[in-house]
């Protein structure tokens, strides 16, 4: 990592250093790197009006660096900040992901709100997922975006934050320009506002990449599941994420400069226009939607249906 001559030194202390960063071109030691962390997430709320100091914050985690981190910086900068654990039923990755998210509850006295998709849904997204003939993925998204908005809603927090860092909305920036999905692009914004009976949501990681975040753990001495979901293998997501990585290995800053470039200079030709967008509610859970009955109750729905095994047989016949 570090081939410079004699050992590397804090760029603003001059102490051993830990980290380089290359696109700030500079190292740092255990306390510089940590406050950096913190600046930058200082500058994103602030930048993108995230939150007011007053603010409750509801925060997403999976029990991942990225989540568990947001929810750590956010406490430290004195957010009064709850977090929000859902179980998909994805076998061992799911129980120990929600460990993680316990554990560090626990260890930092925090609420932790917990949903658990089979206790409560009847479904979990391997048998779901196959059921209704959708993408894990796909579902897995699906499920979240909708409890995610209700358990802010239902707990009446100012926002909810996720752990999408820079590299994940660089790689759905990527895709999205790649095949010119022009309705994602609008939503791509770190800040969504609140509108319509959706809740804030907010990305505080959007100037921070995902190495910094794992070191931020380590230095830190959180606990974090550091296996990806044994369902996204291999999608799209990551090997956008890999082509990133390669353009950034030559290139410093690259991933940065693509991604906030896009939101300064370009994202404003995107945006929708408010007045078109025609929203009612859910017939079933009331939440907002263009349809009668919400694509998350379709879900829920096809889920928990017994399977019809007609079909293969007559497809025999
Ligand atoms: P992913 O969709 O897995 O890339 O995760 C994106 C963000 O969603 C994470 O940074 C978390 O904030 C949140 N998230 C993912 N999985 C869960 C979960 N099981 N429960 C609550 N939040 C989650
Ligand atoms: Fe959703 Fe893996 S976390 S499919
Ligand atoms: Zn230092
Ligand atoms: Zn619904």
């Amino acid at each position: 990592m570090h081939e410079g001559r004699g050992p590397m030194k804090c760029t603003a202390c001059k102490a051993p250093a830990v980290i380089d960063l290359r696109r700030h071109n500079a190292n740092f030691c255990t306390e510089h790197f940590l406050r950096l962390c913190r600046d930058q997430v200082v500058k994103a709320i602030k930048d993108f009006s995230m939150l007011e100091p007053s603010d409750r914050v509801l925060v997403a985690v999976s029990g991942g660096k990225d989540s568990l981190a947001v929810w750590d910086i956010l406490l430290d900068l004195g957010y009064q900040a709850d977090g929000f654990y859902i179980g998909l039923g994805i076998g061992e990755y799911s129980d120990e992901s929600g460990r993680y998210a316990r554990d560090f509850a626990q260890s930092r006295g925090a609420t932790l709100v917990q949903v658990d998709l089979r206790d409560e849904y009847g479904y979990d997204i391997p048998t779901g997922s196959r059921a209704a003939r959708r993408a894990p993925c796909s579902a897995c998204g699906l499920s979240k975006r909708h409890l995610f908005d209700k358990a802010a809603i239902d707990g009446g927090y100012d926002a909810i934050a996720t752990g999408h860092n820079l590299d994940d909305e660089a790689a759905v920036l990527f895709g999205n320009v790649l095949h010119w999905h022009t309705e994602y692009l609008a939503r791509q914004a770190p800040v969504l506002p609140a509108r319509d009976g959706f809740p804030k949501k907010i990305k505080p990681l959007v100037r921070l990449g995902e190495r910094e975040m794992a070191a931020y753990c380590v230095l830190r001495g959180i606990d974090y599941i550091v296996e990806e979901c044994p369902m996204a293998a291999g999608n799209r997501h990551l090997r956008y994420k890999d082509a990133l990585n390669q353009i950034e290995a030559g290139s410093p800053g690259a991933k940065f400069d693509f991604f906030h470039g896009f939101l300064a200079r370009a994202a404003q030709n995107f945006e929708l226009d408010p007045d078109e967008i025609t929203l009612g509610s859910c017939a079933n859970c009331g939440a907002p939607c263009s349809t009668e009955v919400c694509a998350f109750c379709r879900l829920v729905q096809r889920a928990t249906a017994q399977p019809v095994e007609l079909s293969e047989t007559r497809r025999r016949a």
